[in-house]
């Protein structure tokens, strides 16, 4: 459909929607596109009949059933980008089974804090790791001919005041932190881009010019449709302005705005046309791909792909004396079950699994060990050879309010206080989507494994990873703190009007090692069954800011396992402030007992560049950088140093003594 086929009226039309989850349809005029949440699975709302809870006759919006993954906090744990694509595949499969056509998804904003309630729905407190990752997952779910909507544009990085609140941060923040992972997943090239609802600097991201058009558009190159967040436009005519192209949902202001906006001169038939077009090519895009896409995988097939991708991603985070993985014969008691059965955050991200999520016990049965059920009681003496205790977040975590501790639920911590008190082999699986704190436990047990919500297979993936069958490989894309006093950022700061990014790139392991705090747990961190040697580090120079670097990883231990060894570059004398160490590169190797691999990991420019408002882009000053590669932030095992010396003319701070 070409725009010239339209009427003024049916342009104007076009750019909100026409109900909840479509487009608009101009009377059958065009083909029905379906937009749907979510990240971690398909969430497809829909009407039913009348509502009895409600008492009154409203249409109750149920989902439809769909494969639980593994949220994509966990997947970014995996630090394995093609888990990404799988599960993003996999997803397509169910839009394509339930004629969706734009998955909305992924969400990529950084974990400023742990307190975010949609942290179990992001991905990293880095930038790099995040962009990775987003990027095979778009690629994932578009290869298989549905589209994506990378959210939210930007500055979302709370809950409680999200519709209203002002994102105030300065241009470097925003450039080295809260950008870089929509830059690398726009390379992706997803259908649409989701504006969020906050304001930034001061005017709403839906109509925010220097956000949408300057920035997204001009600087990121992005020609997609930029869709509003639900209920995210203020005015119609000032987001066409910033060229915001469709509002969702449907909106019965939106047409009269447009109208007095361009009855005013306020905006152009240009604007509506540019629009239009961009809408139509969308709608176009997924009328083409319904033709050809096809579905890939058997339900059977989809629940395989979630507990490999839980196998990736479980963190194992204590193994004292190396009680894991189980002996055979030994006997488990289980505490709290049904604690085991979360498998995901609420809001739009929540998915209603298409099969009945399996406990650990069950899983644990399965694989062969005598489970004992002890419910969430603490007061029975334990028979069995292992504690195993199920935990969770004491809020439920959601979209549309952020937490206000780390802490576990106070009976879950008492559980696990008490067993301890009595047994000496107490293991404590976390089902949360986001760091808890364990201070008052953690020395008292013996195991401990971040799960997550690792979606509908994630008790099979633990259980085969407590009997050993699969050797854990996960690593946290987040820290955990020690606790709440250990953030750079005080909620009880923001409220309803502002937040103040203040701690500018003091975000994550960033901050810990600039305030030289030991964490509970670092960025990177995550054991193995297996143990592995670092040696051999070289740096090749294919140019002033183009490095190979190039180490080997040995398996010292007697059984298989697979590595994440990650690269951090840190800029020893810069005339602007920087983090101590940013992460500019990754590896997941699988290395048999035994056996070395020799990696390379490649930097170009952007891993020493850091942004320079004064020229409007990324800039690499000359100088000194070091190289670490490491199994943790915390636990850098090799170290190089290099210095780039690029012409002067190129340089803005000249630093050699001539030009003092
Ligand atoms: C919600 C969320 C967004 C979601 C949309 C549709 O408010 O912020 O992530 O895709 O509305 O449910």
């Amino acid at each position: 459909m070409k725009k010239e086929e339209l009427t003024k009226e049916e342009k104007l039309k076009l750019l909100t929607g026409k109900d909840g989850w479509r487009l608009e349809d101009l009377g059958g005029k065009l083909p029905e596109v379906f937009l749907s949440d979510g990240p971690n699975g398909l969430r497809k709302m829909q009407e039913t009949g009348f509502d009895a809870m409600a008492g009154y006759a409203q249409n109750k919006l149920i989902t439809v059933k769909a494969t639980a993954y593994p949220n994509l906090s966990m997947v970014a744990c995996s630090w394995n980008p093609e888990m990404a694509y799988l599960m993003g595949s996999g997803i397509a499969d169910d839009c394509i089974e339930n004629d969706v056509a734009v998955l909305l998804a992924p969400g990529v904003n950084l974990k400023r804090t742990p307190l975010c309630g949609r942290n179990f729905e992001y991905l990293s407190e880095d930038p790099f790791l995040a962009g990775e990752c987003a990027y095979q997952y778009i690629r994932g779910v578009q290869d298989s001919g549905v589209g994506t909507s990378l959210k939210h544009f930007a500055l979302n990085n709370g809950e409680d005041y999200r519709l209203t609140q002002n994102s105030e941060v300065e241009e470097r923040a925003m450039r080295e932190l809260y950008l870089p992972a929509f830059e690398r997943a726009l390379e992706a090239k997803p259908w649409t881009v989701m504006c969020s609802y906050n304001m930034i600097n001061g005017v709403y991201a839906s109509e925010n010019k220097k956000m949408l058009s300057d920035i997204l558009r001009g600087e990121f190159g992005f020609d997609g449709v930029i869709v509003s967040d639900w209920c995210a436009v203020k005015n119609r005519a000032r987001a066409l302005k910033a060229t915001l192209d469709l509002e969702m949902p449907y909106s019965e202001r939106s047409y009269p705005e447009l109208v007095e906006g361009l009855e005013a001169g306020y905006i152009s038939e240009k604007d509506v046309d540019d629009s239009v077009e961009r809408v139509l090519t969308l709608v176009d895009k997924a009328t083409e791909a319904k033709k050809t896409r096809k579905v890939k995988t058997t339900k059977e097939e989809r629940y395989a792909r979630t507990v490999k991708i839980a196998e990736e991603s479980i963190v194992l985070l204590k193994n004292e004396d190396d009680l894991l993985p189980l002996k055979k014969g030994m006997k488990i008691d289980v505490y709290f079950d049904d604690g085991s059965k979360e498998t995901g955050g609420g809001g739009s991200a929540k998915v209603e699994p298409d099969v009945e999520v399996k406990g650990i016990g069950k899983c644990l049965q399965d694989e062969g060990f005598e489970v004992i059920y002890h419910g969430d009681a603490y007061l029975t003496d334990a028979t069995g050879d292992v504690q195993l205790m199920c935990v969770n977040a004491n809020t439920y975590e959601s979209e549309g309010y952020d937490r206000r501790d780390l802490l576990l639920k106070k009976r879950h911590e008492e559980m696990i206080l008490n067993a301890a008190r009595r047994n000496k082999n107490v293991v404590v699986a976390i089902y949360a989507g986001s760091a808890v704190e364990m201070s008052n436990w953690i020395d008292l047990v013996r195991g401990v494994l971040f799960v997550g919500f690792c979606g509908e297979g994630q008790n099979e993936a633990l259980a085969r990873i407590l009997a050993g069958k699969v050797n854990p490989s996960g690593k946290l894309a987040q820290t955990f703190p020690e606790s709440l006093d250990d953030l750079p950022v005080d909620l009880e700061q923001e409220y309803e009007r502002a937040v103040y990014y203040r701690e500018r790139f003091a975000v994550g392991y960033r901050y810990y090692d600039w305030a030289m705090i030991e964490p509970l747990f670092p960025f990177g961190y995550g054991r193995s069954y297996a143990k592995f040697e670092y040696s051999d580090l070289e740096i090749k120079k294919n140019g002033e800011t183009d490095y190979e670097v190039s180490y080997t990883v040995k398996n010292v231990s007697n059984v298989d396992g697979k590595e994440i060894s990650q690269v951090y570059v840190g800029d020893v004398i810069a005339t602007s402030e920087r983090p101590e160490k940013e992460l500019k590169g990754f590896s997941k190797d699988l290395i048999k007992a035994g056996e070395s691999k020799r990696i390379t990991v490649k930097l170009g420019e952007r891993a020493f560049a850091f942004y320079n408002p004064s020229i409007g882009k990324f800039y690499v000053e000359n100088g000194k950088f070091v190289i670490s590669v490491g199994a943790s932030s915390a636990d850098l095992r090799l170290q190089g140093e290099i210095t780039v010396k690029l012409p002067k003319f190129t340089q803005m701070s000249p630093t050699d003594s001539r030009d003092f």
